[in-house]
This record gives structure tokens, sequence and C-alpha cells, in this order.
């Protein structure tokens, strides 16, 4: 009862911004993805009769406490779905993400836990089944099942049988390039459970943003058939400033952003008026992610790295989904 996966992190270009269902992880707005090759986790998972408790390994380091618990509670609904509630698992699993990166590795980690979990206790579960599993452990993570872009279907249904990801397009669809911007120094930041429950409850401009997605999505998705880069990235910067506007309306307001996270937005603009299509993106943390097509590369680099506050500048490129190790 042994098995391995792997799955990276994703960035989302439309952002996932609010719950309408804690427990299960229903979201207010359906949202769309690109999967990176840069970032991703491995993990094993083994089912094994002498275990009566989950024994978790992160890194190497046997782990407790509330992370310790997010995993077993996971497992408990993976038990639950295979109908073995008394099969316990000792899990190993490896982070290839920077936490510095402000990327959620909770996304690659739940992934790639839920399809090894899956696997190795015998559920047979398809790539849509994955994507609902997942979802229950880290809601951006359901996007990660698939490869290149993805976009996640909020639903409708209060089971959340009908809230997965659907693979848009594939890894190598279109070669194109996303930078993650790190910082020298990033504060504690207000985490996206609590950030999106304050939103959701006290933001006056939270209708506005659930208005807004339709269009955004249906509009990219335009972009991504046609390999725009300026529609692609204009809709996204603009999906990304437009979420980060909530926050700022929330009671009490907060904002995500540091001086450098703003210096990094405005070079990015400073370089398309000189005719670079690079386009910035961020997440509920102050680092900046830049999506460019690879024939920039040299110039894109260069200006971030030289932003006084970035401490490094990580380029992925599209990656693949969940795979079996
Ligand atoms: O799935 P969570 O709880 O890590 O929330 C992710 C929220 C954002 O990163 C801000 C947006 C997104 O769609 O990934």
């Amino acid at each position: 009862m042994k098995a391995a996966a792997k799955a990276h992190t994703n960035i989302a270009l439309i952002k996932y911004w609010g719950k309408r269902d804690e427990p299960l992880i229903l979201p207010m707005n359906s949202s769309l993805s690109l999967t990176l090759d840069g970032f991703y986790t491995a993990t094993s998972v083994d089912f094994r009769n002498d275990l009566s408790t989950d024994h978790f390994y992160l890194n190497e380091q046997f782990v407790t406490g509330a992370e310790k618990n997010r995993v077993t509670a996971f497992l408990d609904r993976i038990r639950a779905a295979a109908g073995k509630p008394d099969a316990f698992a000792e899990i190993h699993s490896t982070n290839h993400v920077p936490t510095a990166a402000g990327f959620a590795s909770s996304a690659s980690g739940f992934a790639a836990l839920a399809a090894a979990a899956a696997k190795a206790i015998g559920l047979s579960a398809d790539e849509q089944q994955l994507s609902i599993l997942t979802r229950q452990g880290s809601g951006s993570a359901c996007r990660s099942v698939y490869g290149g872009f993805v976009e996640w279907e909020k639903g409708t249904l209060s089971d959340g049988s009908d809230s997965y990801a659907v693979p848009v397009a594939s890894a190598n669809y279109w070669d194109i390039r996303v930078a993650a911007v790190i910082l020298s120094s990033a504060e504690k930041k207000i985490l996206s459970r609590e950030g999106m429950r304050r939103t959701v409850d006290t933001s006056a401009y939270y209708p506005a943003w659930v208005d807004s997605i339709p269009n955004d999505l249906a509009a990219i998705k335009e972009g991504i058939a046609a390999k725009d880069i300026e529609k692609v990235g204009e809709i996204a910067e603009a999906n990304c400033l437009r979420m980060h506007a909530t926050t700022l309306a929330a009671n009490p307001p907060f904002s995500y952003w540091q001086s450098t996270t703003v210096s990094i937005m405005q070079t990015v603009q400073d370089l398309r008026a000189t005719g670079v299509p690079a386009f910035f993106t961020i997440d509920a943390g102050p680092n900046v992610k830049v999506l460019y097509t690879p024939e920039h590369e040299e110039k894109v680099r260069n200006m971030l790295q030289n932003i006084t506050g970035v401490h490094d500048v990580k380029v992925s490129k599209p990656g693949e989904g969940v795979s079996y190790i």
C-alpha cells in the first residue's frame, strides 16, 4: 500500500479570492492559473498495518502540531472515501519550493499528497475526482492536478461535486515565462484564509470583484487561444489589482504589499512603456510574479534583479500536472 507522486505549484492569472463554504473549500468565484515547472513537491505515502496514527516527515523532519493535523485531517477524507478508517500512513514529503518564493507550497503539497495517498490506499480516482479531493486540502491546489493553463470551475452544488479544475491548454502549448521575484525581507503575512474571510465579510468592493470574474475569464481564455501575451497579461494584471483593491476596502483594511512590491510593479510598467510585453501578478503576499515571452528574458531578468530590495529571481516555464514516481 505504497505510492509516490509529484506536483508543481501554480500561479493564478484570474485569482481565487473568497470562499462560500469553508469546510469544503468552495470558492465564490472561478479562477484560472498556469502550472509552473520550477517549483514542486514530491510525496510518498505508505499505509502500514503496524501504525496507529499517521507519521508525517517534511523535508526529512518529523512534523507535529498544526501542520501534521492538517495532513491527518486530509487523509481522514481519503480514508473515508476508501472505506478504510483505520489505515494509517507514513508520509514523506519534499518541497522543492523555497518558502521565501511566496508560492503556497500547499498547492503542490496537497496535489502530490492527494495523488499518492489515493493510489496507495487503492482509491480509484480519475483526474476530476482527484481535483475534488485535492481542493479539500487547499483550494488553489486543485488546479495543480493539471499542467499548463487550468481553470477551476467554482460549481454551484452545495456538496462540492461540481467544483474542480479543468485543463484549458497543456504545458507545451505556449512557451512563456513566469519570473518569481523574491524579496529580501518578507514580513509575516495575513494567511490567505484569514484575508479571504475578512474581505468577504467586510469589503464594500467584494461584490464588484465577484461580478468582474466572468468577463475576465472569458477574455483571458480568448487571449490564451490566440497566444496573445498583451491580452493575457493585461487581464491578469488588472485582475490582480482588483483582488488587492478588495483588501484595501476591508474593515480593518489591509494590504499584502511592501514598498519593494510597489517598486517592482512600477518597474514592470516602465519596461512595458519601452515596448517589452511584461506583466505582473501578486498573490496573498509581498512577492511579485512577472509574465513575459522568452525573447525578452535577458531584459526582464536584468531589470528585476537590479531593483533595491530584490533578493532573487527564479524563472519558470509552464509545468506538467500530477505524475506518479
Ligand atoms: O488556496 P489558498 O488558500 O492558498 O489561496 C490562494 C489564494 C491566491 O493565491 C491569492 C489566489 C489563487 O487563486 O491562487
